[in-house]
C-alpha cells in the first residue's frame, strides 16, 4: 500500500491555505475569534506523522461508534452511516486521494472532519463519550499490538538463521575470548548460540510489552470520563483487547507501555550491534573468520581492494538512535503533572522512529548470517596454543593438585614456552613433567582443541552433545 509522502502533501496544502483570506478553521475553534499563527499550527501539528495511525484510528471509531448505538446514544442507523464513512475515508487514505490539511491538527481531526464532509450529521455524534485524549492512546496501542507481533516475528526469523548456522558449526573449534585476548576454545555454534539466548529473552521482553500494550483506554475521556452510559468493555472485546485501564487519569497521562516497547526495543538494537561488531572484527584481516559475502558488502570510493561490512556497521550505529528514542520518551515523560499534556504528543515520532530502525536491522541480519563465509581453518588455528592453559591446570586437580597450585605449575609452562616462542600443542609429555610429576600420558591429548571441547559438557558448556541437545530445544521453543 502506498502512501504519498506526507511532508509533500502537508505542505501544499499549507500553501493554499495561508493564501486564503479567510481560513477554514477546524473543528474545534468555536471559541475562538482569530486563527492560529501559521507558524503555530505548523509547530503544533502532529497530522505530518500521526497520519500513519489512521487504520487504528478508523477500526478505533467504528467500535466506539457501535458501541454508541448499543447503549441508545446514536440510533443503529447512524452508527452504519459512520461506519460506511470511516471505510471510504480509509480507502481515500490509501489510494493518496486524502487532503490533508494541517489546520486538522491531527489525524482524529482531520478524519473527523472529512467524515462530517461526507455523511453530515451523524458524524457530529462520533465524539460523544470520547476525547482526543483516549482516543490517540487507543490508537497508539492498537498500532504497537501490531508492530510487536510483527517484530516477534522477525526475532523468530534471525533466530532461525542462526539456529541453522549453529547445527552446521557444532564441532568447528574456535577461541572464545574475554578482554578480546584468547581464553578457552569453544565451537561456532557455542558462540551463536549465545545470541540465540539473549534473542530468546528479547522474544519474552516483547511479549510483556504486547501483554501491557494490550490495555484499553477508550471511556477515559479528556481525563474523568464521562456521565454518558458507554459500554467499555463491549469496545475491548470488539477491539480484541482483555483489559481495561481501570484509572481514567491514568489512562491518558501515562505512556509507560510504549516505555516497555522501548526498552525492549533498545535491548534487541543493542544486541544486535554487539552481533554487528563481531561480524565487522572477524570480517578483518586481523581476524580472519568470516569472508562477507558480495550482497551484504560496500565498496570504497578510493581504495579498489576495499571490502567493507557497512551494513553491520550501520546496524550497530543505528542502535543509538534507538537508545536515543528510549531517553527521549522517559525524559518527556518525568516532570509531567497528571493527566493529559501536549508533551505527550512527542511520543509518536519515537515510536515509529524505533520501529522503522529495528525492524529492517533484525530481518537483515535474519538475512545475513546464513551467508556469511566461516574460515574455520583459521578459527581452528586461533583456538590452539594458550588458550588450553586452563585445560592443562585442570588436569592437574582431577590428579590432587591443588587448584592455585595447578595454576602456578601452568603459567610457568605457558612462560617459558612463550620465551622460547614454542605453542602449548608443541610440547611433549617429558615437557609437562618437568613441570610437575602429575603430568600422566593422557595430559598429551588435553592439548589438542577438540579435545578440550569434548571435555566441557556440564549444563551450558561448549561440548558439542551438549550443545545439540541446547540446540534441539531451541528449535523447538
Ligand atoms: N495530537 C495529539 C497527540 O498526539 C492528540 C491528543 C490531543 N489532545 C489535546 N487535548 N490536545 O497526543
Amino acid at each position: 500500500m502506498s502512501v504519498p509522502d506526507p511532508a509533500a502533501q502537508v505542505s501544499k496544502r499549507r500553501n493554499k491555505v495561508r493564501a486564503a483570506v479567510t481560513r477554514p478553521q477546524n473543528l474545534i475553534r468555536g471559541r475562538f475569534a482569530r486563527p492560529r499563527l501559521p507558524e503555530v499550527e505548523s509547530f503544533t501539528a502532529s497530522l505530518p506523522f500521526d497520519r500513519r495511525l489512521y487504520r487504528q484510528d478508523i477500526r478505533g471509531s467504528i467500535a466506539h461508534a457501535r458501541m454508541l448505538a448499543r447503549v441508545g446514544i446514536i440510533s443503529g442507523a447512524e452508527a452504519k452511516r459512520i461506519e460506511t464513512g470511516l471505510r471510504s475515508i480509509e480507502r481515500e487514505i490509501e489510494s493518496g486521494r486524502f487532503a490533508f490539511d494541517l489546520a486538522d491538527e491531527d489525524i482524529h481531526l482531520a478524519i473527523e472532519r472529512r467524515l462530517s464532509a461526507k455523511i453530515g450529521a451523524a458524524a457530529r455524534k462520533l465524539h460523544s463519550a470520547r476525547s482526543r485524549n483516549d482516543q490517540v492512546a487507543l490508537d497508539l496501542r492498537l498500532y504497537l499490538c501490531d508492530e510487536i507481533e510483527a517484530i516477534v516475528g522477525l526475532i523468530g526469523a534471525l533466530s532461525g538463521a542462526l539456529l541453522s548456522v549453529a547445527r552446521r558449526h557444532v564441532e568447528t573449534v574456535m577461541p572464545g575470548y574475554t578482554h578480546l585476548q584468547r581464553a578457552q576454545p569453544v565451537s561456532l555454534a557455542h558462540h551463536v548460540l549465545a545470541y540465540a539466548e539473549m534473542l530468546a529473552r528479547d522474544r519474552e521482553r516483547f511479549s510483556q510489552a504486547l501483554e501491557r500494550a494490550r490495555v484499553m483506554p477508550l471511556g477515559a475521556g479528556a481525563l474523568a470520563a464521562t456521565t454518558l452510559p458507554i459500554d467499555r468493555r463491549a469496545v475491548a472485546r470488539e477491539l480484541g483487547f482483555s483489559r481495561l485501564c481501570e484509572n481514567s487519569m491514568d489512562a491518558v497521562a501515562d505512556r509507560d507501555f510504549v516505555l516497555d516497547f522501548l526498552a525492549a526495543a533498545a535491548t534487541l538494537a543493542v544486541h544486535l550491534s554487539r552481533m554487528s561488531e563481531e561480524i565487522v572484527l572477524w570480517s578483518g584481516a586481523e581476524f580472519g573468520f568470516i569472508e562477507l559475502p558480495d550482497e551484504f558488502s560496500t565498496g570504497s570510493s578510493m581504495m579498489p581492494q576495499k571490502k567493507n561490512p557497512d551494513l553491520a556497521e550501520l546496524i550497530r550505529g543505528k542502535s543509538g538512535r534507538i537508545i536515543g528514542d528510549l531517553v527521549a520518551m522517559l525524559t518527556v515523560l518525568k516532570g509531567l503533572p497528571l493527566a493529559y499534556n501536549s508533551d505527550l504528543q512527542e511520543d509518536k515520532e519515537r515510536v515509529f522512529d524505533a520501529v522503522d530502525t529495528l525492524k529492517p536491522a533484525v530481518s537483515l541480519m535474519a538475512k545475513l548470517w546464513p551467508r556469511l563465509h566461516f574460515q574455520t581453518g583459521a578459527m581452528r588455528r586461533a583456538a590452539g596454543g594458550f588458550a588450553l592453559a586452563t585445560d592443562l591446570a585442570e588436569y592437574l586437580v582431577k590428579r590432587g593438585v591443588e587448584f592455585r597450585r595447578a595454576h602456578e605449575i601452568v603459567a610457568a609452562i605457558v612462560r617459558e614456552a612463550a620465551a622460547k616462542g614454542r605453542s602449548l600443542e608443541e610440547l611433549t609429555l617429558s615437557d609437562l613433567r618437568r613441570y610437575s610429576e602429575a603430568f600422566g600420558p593422557e595430559a598429551q591429548g588435553l592439548l589438542d582443541p577438540a579435545n578440550s571441547l569434548r571435555n566441557r559438557r556440564v549444563i551450558g558448556g561448549p561440548a558439542p552433545a551438549t550443545v545439540r541437545r541446547r540446540l534441539a530445544r531451541l528449535v523447538r521453543e
